[in-house]
């Protein structure tokens, strides 16, 4: 058996804090700030997506707040932990109040809900450039152009790592507006260090709030190392505080999201007219023609073609389907080969098999479409099976409701149901049937046989000309 290394440096135990519970009063909205949407997510659903990669998700802290109930109930699947600042006084207090939960650990990393663009490799250059310097406080920066709203970096001397102090905007001298470099609000404490000196906050400030980012001079006037370490990438530490920042950093992330699919293999014609959330995933040679969305949990295989103005939600598309212009398509799985659209309009639960089509106008709602099988014009299908091979026509129409509940319809292989035909549900049409056209089908079909229920035609003839001849007689009188 190999002997355990013991000369390897221990890694220090990580927490991760991420700070949720502000209100979020620049949005000017109802909902809760971390809860609102970019490339798809909650804000604070891709923070937790970074953070959990680097940490065990036992390891992560959502610190919550305002509606903490709806915001732990968004994002309870990920299994991290949660603690409860029921009043916000500021980003040192929400830290204050997560005492109990961090301080078991050895070092403490931090990271703001309403900043979504962080990445794990930079939340793990973090600690390492923080373990690196052995500091008590590292935090992150950026230069920003125009740096407006967030707290500007002091450092001892220009070039060098160690931080004096953070100051917040209002705060600001003359002088420290012409700083370009910002906190990200993205950090490293020695646990220890962190909760033996948070009691020295105070609210002595323009919002008379506890700021996590007096930390920095508090840290650093006791003498205790306090870094900085720059980004790579100016937009990681981009936060939505208003809707314009939310905008901002949805169309980063969207078109970042097109570049990776680019990078993969995926076609895809004027990315920035694309809609494509972040957990989408498409398979190389894949089209994709202007003004698609892919949503939610949408995937699609290799090959496949997805045509202009289609709405894809949480979708599964097999290889070298096709997808033409304008479809409409929720919560349902399309089998390689299968073909659909123009304007088809799939509502959730359905399954359109291999080499299947539907056409325009045609409405599927919890129906499977069986292999080879075609409903190709103006139809609504409902609560239906449809074997292999069937061919349903032009207009055809299920009854799958009652007025109280929904009844199933089935439509065995090889079926040829003639348009315009009524089924009334519950009805089976068995194997190899005829359904003639425009049939009110109320009873069972048996399989090979021919339904037909129709009033039968009557043909008068002469009959329009003689109406004609009248009525020009009546004319000149
Ligand atoms: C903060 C920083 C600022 C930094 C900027 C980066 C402070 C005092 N300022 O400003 O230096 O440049 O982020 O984006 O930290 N929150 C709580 N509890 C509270 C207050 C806030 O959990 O009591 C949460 C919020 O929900 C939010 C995060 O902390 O997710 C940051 O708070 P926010 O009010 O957005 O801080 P900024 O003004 O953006
Ligand atoms: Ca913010």
């Amino acid at each position: 058996m190999p002997k355990a290394n013991n000369t390897q440096p221990r890694v220090p135990k990580t927490a991760i804090a991420i700070l949720a519970a502000g209100r979020g009063t620049r949005l000017k909205s109802k909902h809760p700030k971390v809860l609102h949407e970019v490339g798809g997510k909650p804000l604070l659903a891709h923070v937790i997506a970074a953070a959990t990669k680097v940490v065990p998700a036992s390891d992560v802290f959502a610190i919550i707040g305002h509606e903490a109930e709806r915001v732990r109930s968004a994002v309870a699947a990920s299994g991290i932990g949660f603690v409860l600042q029921s009043q916000q006084r500021g980003t040192g207090h929400a830290l204050m109040v997560a005492r109990k939960a961090l301080a078991p650990y050895d070092l403490v990393m931090v990271l703001y809900g309403d900043a979504p663009l962080i990445t794990s490799q930079t939340i793990q250059q973090l600690r390492d450039f923080h373990l690196s310097k052995k500091a008590a406080m590292t935090l992150l920066t950026a230069r920003l152009e125009n740096p407006g709203g967030y707290g500007r970096i002091v450092r001892k001397k220009a070039g060098r790592d160690d931080v004096k102090a953070i100051v917040e905007q209002k705060n600001l001298t003359p002088a420290q507006q012409k700083i370009h470099e910002i906190n990200a609000g993205f950090y490293a404490f020695d646990a220890k260090l962190l909760f033996s000196h948070i009691e020295e906050l105070s609210t002595d400030n323009h919002h008379g709030e506890f700021y996590l980012t007096d930390m920095a001079s508090i840290l650093a006037k006791a003498k205790h190392r306090v870094v900085a370490l720059q980004a790579r990438d100016d937009y990681e530490v981009l936060g939505g505080n208003t809707r314009a920042e939310l905008s901002e950093i949805d169309q980063h992330m969207r078109l970042a999201k097109c570049r990776q699919l680019m990078d993969e293999g995926v076609t895809i014609l004027y990315p920035e007219m694309c809609v494509i959330d972040s957990d989408v995933e498409v398979g190389a040679d894949t089209v994709i023609e202007p003004g698609v969305q892919l949503r939610g949990t949408t995937r699609v295989g290799s090959d496949a073609r997805i045509g202009s103005y289609s709405v894809i939600l949480s979708c599964e598309i097999g290889d070298e389907a096709l997808i033409q212009t304008g479809c409409v398509l929720e919560h349902s799985v399309i089998r390689a080969r299968a073909s659909l659209g123009p304007y088809s309009h799939l509502r959730p639960g359905c399954e359109v098999c291999e080499e299947a089509h539907i056409g325009n106008f045609v409405e599927l709602k919890k129906t499977r479409v069986g292999k080879g099988s075609k409903a190709n014009h103006l139809t609504y299908l409902g609560d239906t099976d449809v074997g292999e091979n069937a061919n349903v026509g032009a207009g055809t129409i299920t009854c799958n409701y009652d007025g109280v509940s929904k009844h199933k319809t089935i439509i065995e292989d090889g079926v040829f149901v003639g348009s315009d035909s009524i089924l009334i549900a519950p009805v089976r049409i068995g194997k190899g049937a005829y359904v003639a056209a425009a049939t009110t089908v109320t009873e069972d079909v048996p399989p090979d046989s021919l339904a037909l229920g129709r009033a039968r035609q009557i043909v008068k003839e002469g009959w329009a000309k003689a109406k004609r001849e009248k009525a020009k007689a009546q004319k000149a009188k």
